[in-house]
């Protein structure tokens, strides 16, 4: 399914008094704070760190200008040589690895924001799919990748600590792209993103 015009126009963004740029190293500090709160997956500090040393390029956070305190993040890796979930073939995949907006910020769109900066950047650094896990009770961000035309490719039992099982969703570039695109126009306008 390619992103369709009303797909498109279902996207709701106020990201009024927020920056939204790439993670720096004195935010990390923020994004394990964000994490903590908002997920049962903790990572520890080295986990993060690696990631921003290895993939700081497509690694994002918001920022409440107010506070100077981030309140979202996406940190994504890219795995190179990888079995498609579409074809036969080997490609270069993004996973979207960890997501998450403080409670008091959701429903403005940050996830929205923050994951088209990330899924733009990994199709630009030449990624063909993107793919992510997610619990199969979290319908709220079910709903939020759906909006960007992921779909579930598989279900990994017991894929998580706690016993619940996951779904892979995933989508290709030539499905996501322009809704990716839209997105991206519509907050470049309101002048959040940093760089
Ligand atoms: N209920 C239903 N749909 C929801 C939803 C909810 N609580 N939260 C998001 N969505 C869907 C809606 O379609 C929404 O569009 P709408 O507000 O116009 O209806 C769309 O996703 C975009 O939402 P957005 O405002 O960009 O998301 P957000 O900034 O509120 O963040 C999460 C969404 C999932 C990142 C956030 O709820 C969160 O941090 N949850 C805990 C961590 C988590 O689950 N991370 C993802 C793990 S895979």
């Amino acid at each position: 399914m390619v992103g369709t015009a009303s797909s498109i126009l279902q996207f709701k963004l106020d990201l009024r008094d927020l920056i939204i740029r790439r993670c720096r190293f004195e935010d990390i500090g923020g994004v394990i704070y964000v994490n903590r709160k908002t997920l049962p997956e903790n990572y520890n500090e080295y986990l993060f760190l690696s990631m921003y040393r290895i993939f700081g390029d497509i690694f994002y956070v918001a920022i409440d200008r107010n506070t100077g305190r981030v309140i979202g993040y996406c940190m994504n890796k890219m795995e190179e040589n990888t079995k498609s979930f579409f074809s036969r073939g080997v490609v270069t995949k993004g996973h979207v690895f960890s997501l998450g907006v403080l409670k008091e910020y959701r429903r403005r769109g940050i996830a929205t924001a923050l994951l088209a900066l990330s899924m733009d950047k990994m199709y630009r650094k030449g990624c063909s799919e993107i793919f992510l896990e997610v619990r199969v009770s979290n319908k709220p961000a079910q709903k939020l990748y759906y909006k960007f035309n992921y779909r579930v490719v598989a279900r990994v039992p017991r894929y998580y600590a706690d016993g619940e099982d996951a779904y892979i969703m995933a989508t290709l570039r030539e499905d996501s792209e322009d809704i990716v695109k839209h997105v991206i126009e519509k907050i470049s306008e309101m002048g959040v993103v940093v760089d």
